[in-house]
């Protein structure tokens, strides 16, 4: 850990982004190749579009159940297994990623803030189950076997409020680092964890290729893949 520079008694708070996946081949969301160009935000990822076009929704999040089966687990998703298993307690992993690359790469506990490709819900229950089905065609739509009101992704939508925040406000604020990892910064609350971070006096790292979006706002940044930089840490 001697890039992080934690010490014995210190707090690490990890947040990941579409980034850490990318070298597992998973698209990110912006820039060239990002998935959103071949499907337009507003057309699968917001209630309206559920309201709308649940059948495009559902195809387009099977799409994305199948690219994310396909896919493995690569090098910094299994550098911050190790740093849990090192740290234990004193480490939360909070990911705006929907996939399951982080627990397949080792990690134990980890936060989807933003909902979890494999889960689904039914629109009046509510309670997520565990779904690895693909809905692709408007005769197969999942409904609720116990009401039979519409089933849903259990994916946290543009406008929707992200899972836990409470909790990871609360791990925030008890953490003493702030890693940052792959996210382009422009998608709150996430994008502000740094600010916070920043008031409480957390020591704040960002890992990527490029500067994200709130760049200025960060003490260190690394320049480069995450697979290059988080083994790194490790040393
Ligand atoms: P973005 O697609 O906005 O940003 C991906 C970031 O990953 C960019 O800053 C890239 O520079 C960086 N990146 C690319 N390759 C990388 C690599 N090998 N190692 C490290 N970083 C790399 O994705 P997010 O910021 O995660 O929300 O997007 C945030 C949210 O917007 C997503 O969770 C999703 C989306 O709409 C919902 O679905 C609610």
């Amino acid at each position: 850990m001697s890039e992080l520079g934690l010490g014995e008694n210190e707090r690490l708070f990890i947040l990941t982004g579409a980034g850490i996946s990318a070298e597992s081949g998973l698209a990110t969301f912006r820039g060239s190749g990002g998935l959103w160009n071949g499907y337009r935000v507003q057309e699968v990822a917001t209630p309206e579009a559920w309201e709308t076009d649940p059948e495009l929704v559902w195809r387009f999040y099977s799409m994305r159940r199948r690219d994310a089966m396909a896919a493995e687990p690569n090098l910094a998703h299994r550098a911050l297994a190790t740093l849990e298993q090192k740290l234990g307690d004193r480490l939360y992993l909070c990911t705006q990623n929907v996939d399951d690359l982080h627990e397949r790469g080792g990690s134990q506990r980890v936060h989807h803030m933003h909902g979890s490709l494999f889960q689904s819900r039914c629109v009046r229950c509510e309670k997520p189950f565990a779904d690895r089905a693909f809905y692709e065609n408007a005769a197969a739509l999942p409904v609720c076997t116990t009401c039979g009101a519409a089933v849903r992704p259990h994916i946290v939508w543009f406008g929707e409020i992200p899972l836990k925040m409470d909790e990871i406000y609360s791990r925030l604020a008890a953490s003493t680092h702030l890693l940052v990892v792959g996210t382009s910064g422009s998608v709150y609350p996430a994008a502000g964890f740094v600010q916070i971070a920043n008031q409480g006096g957390l020591k704040t790292i960002y890992v990527g290729p490029e500067e994200p979006l709130n760049a200025e706002a960060f003490d260190t940044i690394f320049l480069g893949a995450a697979t290059e930089v988080l083994p790194s840490f490790l040393l």
